[in-house]
């Protein structure tokens, strides 16, 4: 007698085990519809939210503005990151684009100045004021 139940709880569990099999494949084939569906979700979210999503990201470096020099002279950043110039000289000065694109205008002692760059590119820039202090921004996709 004890060896028949044994066997049918051993039948059982095959039993309980088969079922599981079941309801584990029953509970993936909705995984798979829901992640079709949520594809074009997130694609319609990137459409929308792009332009957002790349300004909330960009950083911000600083270039001090020091004994008459732009530090560091040449700086690489990504599209969508800001410049921030400071100056911390007593003398007053400025970082111009020599194509246009910023202008910080006079920049006193503490002042600060700050340009999200957009585009990539090559930004060649000068303190107005002293022309021979020079600098550059690399901006890069
Ligand atoms: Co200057």
């Amino acid at each position: 007698m004890n060896k028949l139940i044994v066997l049918l709880v051993l039948l059982m569990a095959i039993l309980v085990a088969g079922c599981a099999d079941n309801t584990e494949q029953i509970i993936d084939e909705p995984e798979v519809i829901e992640d079709e569906v949520s594809e074009p979700a997130e694609a319609e979210d990137d459409g929308t939210t792009n332009a957002d999503t790349e300004k909330a990201m960009g950083t911000t470096v600083e270039v001090m503005i020091e004994d008459f020099k732009f530090a560091p002279k040449e700086i690489r950043i990504s599209v969508g990151d800001t410049i921030k110039w400071t100056n911390l000289d007593s003398a007053p000065h400025t970082a111009t684009d020599n194509n246009n694109n910023f202008d910080s205008g006079t920049l006193a002692k503490g002042e600060s100045f700050s340009m999200t760059f957009e585009e990539a590119g090559t930004y060649d820039y000068i303190c107005t004021i002293h022309p021979y202090m020079k600098g550059t921004v690399i901006v890069e996709a």
